[in-house]
C-alpha cells in the first residue's frame, strides 16, 4: 500500500473512530461549533504559567464558514518541510478572488531572496470539515502562478533544483526581476510540480479571533499542513494546519515583519532585519501557547520540561477532542534524557538533539479511552483490567505498551530552535512531527520545519516536573517512537477494530 493509501484509510479509520467517540460521549459530530467558543477555561489550566498578554482571558472565537475577505500576513521568516524558507501574503476578495503572494529565501532569516510567487484563483468555501473539527473544506481554482526570481544567482540556483524538461524553455526566458507564466505553458506545469508547488493548503481553512480583555481583537487564518514528505507534499489533502497567518487588520503589536510583507510585492520582496541569534538554554518549562492541532484529528497542548543539569526531560501531552482542547481523553507523560548535538546545517540557527524515552505513563481522561485500553492484554499494556478514568498507569513494567506502538527504550532525533516573539520572551521550536505519523528515529528522518513554539513559562522554577503530572502535555518530540501522532493513529486503528466488521468494507 503506498503510503498515500495508507494515510487515506488511516483517514477513514480515524473518521469512524471519531464517530465512536462522538457517539460514546453522547454529543454529535455535526455539532460543530459555530461562534462564541470560550477559551478562558483551557488558560485557566495553566496556573503556574506566566501568560504575557494571555494573562488576562482571551475569548476565541472562530466562525464557520469563515470570514477570509482581507489581506492576511506572515508574522516571520516561516519555515516549511524541506526546509524552505518563506514569507507569504494573502489576499482574498469578497467575489472569492484571491491573490497569493509567496517569497522564498535562500536562508532561515529571509534576507535572501530567491524568487517570489503570485498566485491567482478563485476560492470557493464548502462544508465543516468532518475529519478537522472547527475547519472548513474549501475548493480552489487556479487561474494563473507567475514567477520573479530576484537574481542571477538564485535563477542559477532554481535551474539546479529543476528537471531538464523546466530549465530548457522556461528558465532560459527568466530575467531577475521580470515576471515569468508559469501555469499557461506545458513546460511550466511540470516545473511547478518539481518546485513542490501546491496550494492545497487552502482545501482548509479556519479563522479564529481573539478577543482580549481591553477590546484588542486579533484574527489568525489557518491554512491548511504542508505534508513532511516532499513527493507526498502536491497530493496531500490536509487534516492539520500551518502556523497562522495574521489579519493585517487586527494583528498583535508590534509587528515589524507584518509591516515589510504587506508593502511588499513580487518585484520587491520583504527582505527581514537580520536577528540576533539567541544561543539555546532549554532549562525551564515550556508550555504550549494555545490548543494545538495535529494531521490526523488530533487537538493537543503541550509542555515540557528540561533539566540541562541532569540531561533530563519530561515531555506531558493532553490530547482532546476538540479545537478548543475542553473534552480531554488521554494524557502522555513521558521521559528520559537527551543530549544536544550540532548545529543544523540544513536549518541554520537551530541545533539537533537526540532523545531517549525511558518512561512513559498514560492516564485515560475518558470513558472510551478507558474501555480502549482496559481490554489489553495481560502484560502488553500496563496493567491489564486496571484501567480507570483519570488515573495514571506506568508502562515501564511491560516495556511499553504493544497495542499503543509504544516500545521502551526509544529514541529520536530532534531539531530544536530557540526565538523570540514580539516582547523578546522566548519561545522554543520543536521539529515538526512527520505527516505520516512515523518516528523520526532515524537521523534522515529528522524534521526540517517546526511545530508551533512552546512559550517558556519560568526559567527558574525548579519543581520536579511530576509535580505537574496531573496537568499537562509535554513534548512529544522525545516520545520516542510512539510519537504523539503516531500512538494517536495506532489508537484509532485499534479501537477502529472493534468495529472492523464494517470499516475495511470502504
Ligand atoms: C467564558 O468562561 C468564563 C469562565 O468560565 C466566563 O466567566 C465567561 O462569561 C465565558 N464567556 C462566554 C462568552 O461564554
Ligand atoms: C476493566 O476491566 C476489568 C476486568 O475485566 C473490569 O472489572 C473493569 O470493570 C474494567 N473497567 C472499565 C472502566 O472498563
Amino acid at each position: 500500500m503506498s503510503k498515500g493509501r495508507l494515510a487515506h484509510a488511516l483517514r477513514g479509520v480515524c473518521f469512524i473512530w471519531q464517530v465512536a467517540l462522538m457517539a460514546a460521549t453522547g454529543s454529535k459530530l455535526w455539532e460543530v461549533p459555530t461562534t462564541s467558543s470560550n477559551f478562558s477555561k483551557s488558560l485557566q489550566q495553566q496556573p503556574h504559567c506566566h501568560f504575557r498578554h494571555h494573562q488576562d482571558r482571551v475569548r476565541i472565537t472562530a466562525e464557520i464558514p469563515p470570514k477570509l475577505d482581507g489581506t492576511w500576513l506572515s508574522t516571520r521568516c516561516e519555515v516549511r518541510p524541506g526546509p524552505e524558507f518563506l514569507t507569504r501574503s494573502y489576499t482574498f476578495h469578497p467575489t472569492r478572488h484571491f491573490q497569493a503572494l509567496q517569497h522564498y529565501y535562500a536562508d532561515s532569516g529571509c534576507e535572501n531572496p530567491v524568487y517570489s510567487l503570485v498566485i491567482r484563483g478563485k476560492l470557493r468555501l464548502q462544508q465543516a470539515s468532518w475529519i478537522t473539527r472547527g475547519a472548513t473544506e474549501a475548493d480552489q481554482h487556479l487561474s494563473g502562478v507567475v514567477i520573479v526570481v530576484h537574481s542571477l544567482a538564485a535563477k542559477q540556483k532554481l535551474a539546479s533544483r529543476l528537471p531538464p524538461s523546466c530549465v530548457g524553455p522556461n528558465l532560459s526566458r527568466m530575467v531577475p526581476g521580470k515576471p515569468l507564466n508559469l501555469y499557461n505553458t506545458r513546460a511550466g506545469r511540470g516545473c511547478l510540480a518539481a518546485m513542490g508547488f501546491s496550494m492545497m493548503e487552502l482545501d482548509l481553512v479556519r479563522v479564529e479571533t481573539q478577543h482580549h480583555i481591553h477590546g484588542e481583537k486579533i484574527q489568525e487564518l489557518f491554512l491548511g499542513d504542508i505534508h513532511t514528505d516532499w513527493t507526498e507534499r502536491t497530493h496531500y489533502r490536509p487534516t492539520g494546519y500551518q502556523q497562522p497567518l495574521q489579519s493585517a487588520m487586527h494583528h498583535i503589536h508590534p509587528c515589524p515583519v507584518c509591516a515589510l510583507v504587506y508593502r511588499s510585492s513580487e518585484q520587491r520582496p520583504p527582505l527581514l532585519p537580520r536577528q540576533a541569534q539567541p544561543s539555546i538554554s532549554l532549562a525551564g518549562r515550556w508550555v504550549s501557547q494555545q490548543c494545538e492541532t495535529r494531521p490526523t484529528v488530533l487537538f493537543l497542548t503541550r509542555e515540557f520540561h528540561f533539566d540541562p543539569d541532569q540531561h533530563a526531560w519530561e515531555g506531558i501531552y493532553r490530547h482532546y477532542l476538540d479545537p478548543l482542547c475542553s473534552q480531554s481523553t488521554f494524557t502522555l507523560r513521558a521521559s528520559g534524557h537527551y543530549a544536544q548535538g550540532n548545529p543544523s546545517v540544513k536549518v541554520p540557527g537551530a541545533t539537533e538533539f537526540v532523545f531517549k524515552v525511558t518512561d512513559v505513563r498514560v492516564t485515560a481522561e475518558d470513558e472510551s479511552t478507558t474501555k480502549l485500553l482496559n481490554r489489553t492484554k495481560s502484560g502488553k499494556c500496563g496493567q491489564a483490567g486496571e484501567w480507570k478514568v483519570g488515573v495514571e498507569q506506568g508502562l515501564s513494567s511491560t516495556h511499553g505498551c504493544t497495542v499503543l506502538g509504544i516500545k521502551l527504550p526509544h529514541k529520536e532525533y530532534e531539531l530544536f530552535k530557540v526565538d523570540q516573539d514580539h516582547r523578546r520572551q522566548p519561545l522554543l521550536y520543536v521539529g515538526e512531527r512527520p505527516t505520516d505519523g512515523s518516528s523520526p528515529d532515524r537521523q534522515t528522518r529528522r524534521a526540517t520545519s517546526f511545530q508551533a513554539p512552546l512559550m517558556l513559562c519560568s526559567g527558574t522554577e525548579t519543581q520536579p516536573p511530576s509535580r505537574y503530572g496531573s496537568g499537562f502535555n509535554s513534548k512529544q518530540v522525545q516520545m520516542g517512537t510512539s510519537g504523539t501522532g503516531r500512538l494517536t493513529q495506532i489508537l484509532l486503528v485499534v479501537l477502529g477494530c472493534t468495529l472492523c466488521s464494517w470499516i475495511w468494507i470502504f
